[in-house]
């Protein structure tokens, strides 16, 4: 995903539902840039701001509070954009595609992770067995009930958001939102989509 945001040496990335800054550290190696991190969830962004801090990344990393669906910034302002899991938790994916590709220069990069459902049976019955079976069970026993809950959740709340939302839908979604030359790819045997595309110039 950083290779299709790391070219044309942006100056301000914006990494939404940035969580605990994993993706915003990874873009200060990778890049020059600013970067900008904002999420929802406060408890995420303390955690955030002692990754930063513990990689010597303060000067070039700040994360605020703020959700995907309205962005505090203004329209054009950033070079490249990366976000990570954030589709599943919105109520209307279209509408937040488009406040994202708000927030972007003419031509500027943008590129997401997602969690995804394998395409072909034989590995769409292993990502079931692991997701329903073998998460909830490995959560327990790392984390207890609360890794458990999350273990439980995952596997049904991915399967959700793509009966209602296919990756087809997905592409066109990002197309309406003004973005162009949209690219995907699977990968981790069909566990995982990464996206990439540019805003229309
Ligand atoms: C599974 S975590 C992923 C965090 C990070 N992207 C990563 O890969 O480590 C999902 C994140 O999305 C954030 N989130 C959920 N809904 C959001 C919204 N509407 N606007 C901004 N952030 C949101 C959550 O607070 C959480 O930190």
């Amino acid at each position: 995903m950083i290779a299709h945001v790391d070219g044309h040496d942006p100056q301000a990335i914006l990494d939404v539902a940035t969580g605990t800054a994993g993706v915003a550290l990874v873009l200060t190696r990778h890049t020059t840039a600013q970067i900008t991190g904002i999420d929802i969830t406060e408890a995420m962004l303390r955690r955030g701001h002692e990754r930063v801090a513990a990689s010597g990344a303060a000067g070039r990393v700040r994360l605020v509070v703020g959700q995907a669906e309205r962005l505090p910034f203004p329209d054009n302002s950033f070079d490249a954009l990366t976000f990570t899991y954030l589709l599943r938790y919105v109520a209307d994916p279209a509408a937040t595609l488009r406040e994202l590709a708000r927030v972007l220069k003419p031509g500027a990069a943008i590129a997401s992770l997602e969690f995804s459902v394998p395409r072909t049976r034989f590995w769409r019955f292993w990502w079931w067995l692991y997701t329903r079976g073998i998460l909830p069970v490995a959560g327990y026993v790392t984390g207890g009930r609360e890794w458990s809950r999350v273990g439980r959740f995952l596997g049904p709340n991915i399967s959700a958001h793509y009966r209602r939302y296919s990756v087809g839908w997905t592409v066109r979604a990002w197309e309406d939102a003004g973005l162009v030359n949209v690219g995907s790819r699977s990968m981790s045997l069909g566990g995982g989509l990464v996206m990439w595309a540019q805003k229309s110039s």
